[in-house]
């Protein structure tokens, strides 16, 4: 695969070169492939238009030319702080999008928000080399409005900002929170706590928590250090759960993508 371009040298700690690609299936994929051929840390794999992106799940991700699909490569010391990077990413990019507007906000663990709309999504993903831990950052945002596709309803930062914006200065700024947030994380200075006290969506409202195939109405208290969501049932029972356990859900959103299934178990209806 040919690059259009290279750049070296980014003046990041965590951020040295970015390749970017017309054209890739899915950038965490080749990004895989890239640390195989003896990628170093920080190189980030940025993709103009991406044919086969992945969310989290297994889920299809989709973008076109209006958004924003890039892959960090990151070499870890071992797993013990690799569990964590999800949600700090999306905190530290969250924070840096701040620029566009205050109303971007994460959604545990990592989804970006913008009102009741999805705005991007953080796919971590690990494999492990003779040369240690790796990890790649997926990340994709959607920057302009799209003419293609759209299943689910979406948020653009051109919605929010009002006027288009160039991919290349997204990037910057996303790699920018990105490189600050892994920092944090590795000085032990990463406070959940207090970042989604200042940019989480889902504090203290009614929530929708589904694991396998169940559902049932919360509400979200706290995220504690582990990464675990501290919510309380409809008893006011306090449980912690983890972001492979469940998903979480607004009942709103659960609501719209819902319609015409069967109303057994339903959140909406609890609520
Ligand atoms: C999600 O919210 O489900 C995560 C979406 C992550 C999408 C990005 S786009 C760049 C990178 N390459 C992929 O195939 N996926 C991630």
């Amino acid at each position: 695969m040919e690059t259009i371009c290279t750049v070296l040298g980014w003046d990041l700690p965590h951020i040295q070169t970015i390749q970017l690609y017309e054209t890739l299936p899915s950038t965490n994929d080749f990004a895989k492939a890239q640390i195989r051929a003896g990628s170093a840390h920080g190189t980030v794999i940025w993709a103009l238009e991406q044919t086969a992106g992945r969310g989290r799940r297994g889920r299809p991700w989709f973008s076109d030319n209006t958004s924003l699909t890039f892959s960090i490569i990151w070499r870890f010391p071992d797993y013990t702080k690799t569990g964590l990077l999800p949600l700090a990413l999306g905190l530290g990019i969250a924070r840096e999008l701040q620029a566009y507007s205050s109303a971007i906000k994460v959604k545990w663990p990592n989804d970006l928000w913008v009102g009741r709309h999805k705005l991007g999504g953080i796919l971590c993903e690990s494999i492990k080399t003779p040369q240690g831990v790796w990890v790649v950052a997926g990340v994709g945002i959607n920057v302009n409005r799209s003419q293609g596709q759209v299943q689910l309803p979406r948020a653009s930062l051109e919605e929010c900002c009002g006027y288009p914006l160039a991919r290349f200065e997204v990037l910057s700024r996303a790699l920018k929170g990105a490189n600050d947030c892994l920092a944090q994380l590795w000085a032990g200075e990463l406070d959940l706590r207090e970042g989604f006290g200042l940019y989480g969506n889902f504090l203290n409202r009614p929530i929708c928590l589904i694991s396998s195939g169940e559902e049932r109405l919360a509400t979200a208290r706290e995220v504690l250090p582990d990464g675990s969501l501290l919510v309380e049932a409809v008893g006011g029972l306090l449980e912690a759960v983890f972001p492979e356990e469940v998903s979480l859900r607004f009942p709103e959103e659960e609501a719209s993508s819902k319609q015409g299934e069967s109303d057994k178990n339903r959140c909406d209806k609890a609520h």
